[in-house]
């Protein structure tokens, strides 16, 4: 009958994800075996960075091509897509990291990997310098030899020079800026229920305010409301009329890459939800305890005014990190500030044989995690074509001569040439698959593209954030990250989150 059949095969489902997650563990923990040491023979790849551009590469390259070396001031992968839940504790912080050994120890050859900071690049000599902090505290500085160079070191948080940001604020960029958010929370929620405060200071410590409307300020925005409306007005009701949630963006708008709608979405979402957006106004400095704000009323006039803060969040952008202003202002052909200026290949201009991508790079793209693993994967991609025509002599023999030592751009070019109707080497080609963004409330926005159809989908609301959660589970680095964020989810949702001041 009907209903014997679906048993059959309900319970043969069932049957095939254990096995699936079964073999999967086992696979986890039991990496294969393989050989310790570099091979002389082969060239050198060093890749700078341990996030979304470098593991992408990662996971394409063929690691029997080249000897592989990682540097990368931190020793995990994290998957930024979900910091803003971990600020709160919807998420644990350990959910959404894995170690990049995890990746590198999965590949078929050996590739070292280094916990250090790249502070210099050496074009001429081909090496890097890389500074490491010992246990003991003591900073040893070191080089590297590379025969290709791969730059994935990302960015760092924008301040434009804002007074007493770094000091007061707190940014939400790496997993330590959500550990301090954090702290900073419960310190401030702590602090608000102390006796004999006046009303005004008890209201200031419970004042929450995220400068910057793009995605980040808007993710965590909204979880911040869900934080308060879950856990905190009933672990703390004596506070739960002065809890305030303020978001402030310099421009007319918030979040400028979704479409229209969606940002109207958002923004009656975040009226009814008690968020409040204050656009046109531009933060120009931070104290202990109040910010100062440039207000544009609609005839242009600008008014200060100072706005008093328990939590102050930061997520005004994104500028390049030391080492890549130090590339750039050593380079003529380097001209724009943003980033680094590379070519169709991701070649970087003015350097040989080395290569930028992500968030690091000065491109037509906007700097997004999809971006920079599509990159990546293209140059995974490049590379295992580059050291094939290296590999496989009789190949080589006949584009070079015995004994020259060609560069990347030039490999490029004359595989091209050989094979003009095939064209070995293709230029980066970014496809937009869309944006999506939790905003609170159990609902998220999604701007889809679907290139079949050759038109773009708008979701929003509770659907768009099952869609959210969905697409970000099955984006998650491994088994392990997706089995610790949904049960993390369920047990949010069934105990809510932690409130302890840790
Ligand atoms: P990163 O992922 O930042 O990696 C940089 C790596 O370089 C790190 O491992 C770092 O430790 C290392 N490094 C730094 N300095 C050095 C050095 N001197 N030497 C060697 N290594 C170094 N994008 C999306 O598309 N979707 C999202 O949902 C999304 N959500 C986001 C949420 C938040 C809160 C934030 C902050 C960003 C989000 N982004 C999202 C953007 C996305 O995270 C970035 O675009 C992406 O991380 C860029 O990848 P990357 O490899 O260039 O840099
Ligand atoms: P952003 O650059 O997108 O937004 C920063 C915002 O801060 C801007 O709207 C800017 O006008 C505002 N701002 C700057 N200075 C200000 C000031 N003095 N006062 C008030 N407002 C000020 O930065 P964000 O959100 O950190 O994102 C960085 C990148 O990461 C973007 O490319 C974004 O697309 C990506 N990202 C994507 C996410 C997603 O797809 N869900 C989530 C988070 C980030």
């Amino acid at each position: 009958s009907v209903w014997k059949i679906t048993k059959r095969v309900g319970l043969g489902f069932i049957a095939a994800s254990v096995l699936y997650y079964g073999l999967s563990v086992y696979r986890f923990r039991h990496p294969d075996e393989k050989q310790p040491l570099p091979d002389p023979t082969k060239k050198t790849l060093v890749i700078l960075g341990a996030g979304w551009g470098a593991t992408s590469i990662l996971r394409t390259i063929d690691s029997s091509l080249y000897n592989v070396v990682v540097v990368s001031p931190r020793n995990y992968f994290l998957f930024t897509s979900l910091l803003p839940s971990t600020a709160t504790g919807s998420v644990h912080s350990r959910s959404i990291v894995q170690p990049i050994r995890y990746l590198l120890r999965h590949k078929s050859h050996f590739v070292k990997f280094y916990e250090a900071e790249c502070t210099d690049v050496d074009k001429d000599g081909k090496t890097v310098e890389i500074r490491r902090q010992t246990s003991d505290g003591q900073e040893l500085v070191e080089k590297i030899n590379y025969d290709y160079l791969v730059c994935s070191v990302g960015a760092e948080t924008q301040t434009f020079g804002i007074p007493g940001i770094e000091e007061h604020g707190c940014f939400l960029k790496e997993m330590w800026d959500s550990q301090k958010i954090r702290t900073r929370i419960m310190k401030c929620l702590e602090q608000a229920q102390f006796k004999d405060l006046d009303p005004e200071t008890r209201r200031r410590y419970v004042h929450f305010v995220v400068v910057g409307g793009g995605p980040t300020g808007m993710e965590f925005a909204g979880e911040m409301a869900d934080f308060i409306k879950d856990d905190l007005k009933s672990w703390f009701p004596e506070l739960a009329n002065d809890f305030s949630v303020t978001l402030i963006e310099a421009l007319p708008s918030v979040l400028p890459m979704f479409s229209s709608k969606l940002r109207e979405y958002t923004k009656s979402l975040f009226a009814r939800t008690n968020i409040n957006i204050r656009t046109n106004t531009a933060l120009k400095e931070v104290t202990a305890d109040s910010i100062i704000v440039e207000v544009k009323d609609p005839e242009g006039n600008k008014v200060e005014e100072s706005i008093p803060f328990g939590l102050l969040v930061w997520a005004g952008g994104n500028r390049p990190r030391p080492l890549i202003n130090k590339i750039i202002h050593s380079l003529e052909e380097q001209t724009n500030r943003r980033g680094l200026i590379v070519d169709d290949y991701m070649q970087v201009k003015g350097m040989q044989d080395v290569f930028a991508l992500g968030d690091c790079t000065s491109t037509a793209y906007a700097p997004t995690a999809q971006v920079a693993s599509q990159q990546g994967a293209f140059l995974g991609q490049l590379f295992n074509k580059l050291g094939s025509l290296d590999f496989e002599k009789p190949r080589v023999d006949r584009y070079i001569a015995v004994g020259e030592e060609l560069d990347s751009a030039a490999l490029i070019s004359l595989a091209n040439e050989k094979h003009a109707s095939t064209k070995v080497f293709r230029p980066f080609k970014y496809s937009h698959q869309g944006s999506l963004a939790y905003i609170g409330h159990e609902k998220a926005i999604a701007d889809l593209n679907v290139p079949f159809l050759d038109k773009q989908i708008h979701a929003s609301g509770y659907l768009a954030f099952f869609f959210w959660r969905s697409a970000y589970l099955s984006e998650l680095y491994s088994l392990r990250n997706r089995t610790n964020v949904m049960l993390d989810w369920i047990r949010t949702s069934l105990f809510g989150r932690d409130i302890s001041s840790i």
